[in-house]
């Protein structure tokens, strides 16, 4: 572990599960919302085409990387996958995440003396004799403190890749997303321009296919399982705790809300905006 490894401060523990999931079940797991070219296309949504839509996603966002750039900096980097693609395409990359578990999945796919390291884009310090050429944040720039970031990112980048989400109203019943009005307020101040915005939602719409039937067809089923099993074998357990149970350990109340939200790919659209921006460093670019 480098030099900036800190305490694991990722209140994401669902995304370490789901990290150990997908890659127990097929060996690469991009924690972000995937990205499909042809949208409309898409009526149904399996595992693997979840995983074939993270591999685009991450496509993506790599074209998006502006010409000359040599060296990158992966800000919460989930297992690893961006930083892998950008590893074979030669560029030199330093990642980093506040998730232990993360890491240690992100360690395993990279080349040996790739720093990866365990803190907070908050806690991390560049050590590095030049500034890096490009700094990005895939799904990540929703967790981080904008105005410190942008200012941090003054110092250190050339570039800055940004591909996440903002609510398009603040009812909307979306969880996450960036902040916009403190982006726009942010970026022009810490001296950064923007070189390129593109707005990328209508791709991102199949992801509520795949949520859906991942509520419907995998956690409130195995939930069920659960209940009735502890309804049968566990009766006393069942009349003290089986409402706490049901409530705060298998949350099925709140994959059901879940499943319902996602049940209309179109919210995405109007929930949402997902974005994909350049900012350039006015000094420093
Ligand atoms: C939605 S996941 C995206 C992961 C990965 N970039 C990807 O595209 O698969 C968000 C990531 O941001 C990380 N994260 C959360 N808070 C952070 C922070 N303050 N600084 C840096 N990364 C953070 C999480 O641990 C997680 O890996």
């Amino acid at each position: 572990m480098g030099a900036h490894d800190n305490k694991d401060h990722s209140e994401g523990r669902s995304l370490d599960i789901a990290a150990h999931i997908l890659e127990f079940m097929g060996g690469r797991s991009s924690l972000h919302w995937g990205y499909w070219d042809d949208p409309d296309a898409v009526s149904k949504v399996t595992l693997q085409d979840y995983a074939e839509a993270g591999d685009q996603f991450t496509k993506r966002l790599v074209e998006a990387i502006p010409a000359g750039v040599e060296t990158v900096l992966d800000i919460g980097c989930g297992t690893g996958e961006l930083s892998a693609r950008l590893v074979e395409k030669g560029y030199a990359v330093r990642a980093l995440n506040p998730s232990r578990a993360q890491c240690e999945i992100a360690r395993r796919k990279l080349p040996p003396g790739t720093r990866v390291h365990a803190c907070t884009f908050e806690d991390f310090q560049w050590d590095g004799d030049a500034p890096v050429d490009c700094a990005i944040f895939s799904e990540s720039f929703q967790y981080v403190d904008i105005p410190a970031a942008m200012e941090k990112l003054s110092k250190i980048a050339k570039y800055v890749v940004i591909m996440d989400y903002h609510k398009n109203a603040p009812d909307a019943l979306q969880g996450g997303g960036y902040d916009r009005e403190v982006f726009d307020g942010s970026y022009k101040e810490s001296g950064f321009r923007i070189d390129d915005y593109t707005d990328v939602t209508r791709n991102m719409k199949p992801n509520y296919i795949f949520k859906n039937a991942y509520y419907n067809d995998l956690m409130i089923p195995i939930a069920e399982t659960i209940l009735i099993r502890m309804r049968q074998d566990m009766p006393l357990v069942n009349f003290f705790f089986g409402g706490l149970v049901r409530r705060k350990f298998l949350k099925i109340d709140r994959f059901r809300m879940k499943a319902e939200r996602s049940a209309d790919p179109e919210n995405v659209v109007r929930w949402i905006t997902y974005t994909l921006i350049v900012l350039a460093n006015e000094k420093l670019a």
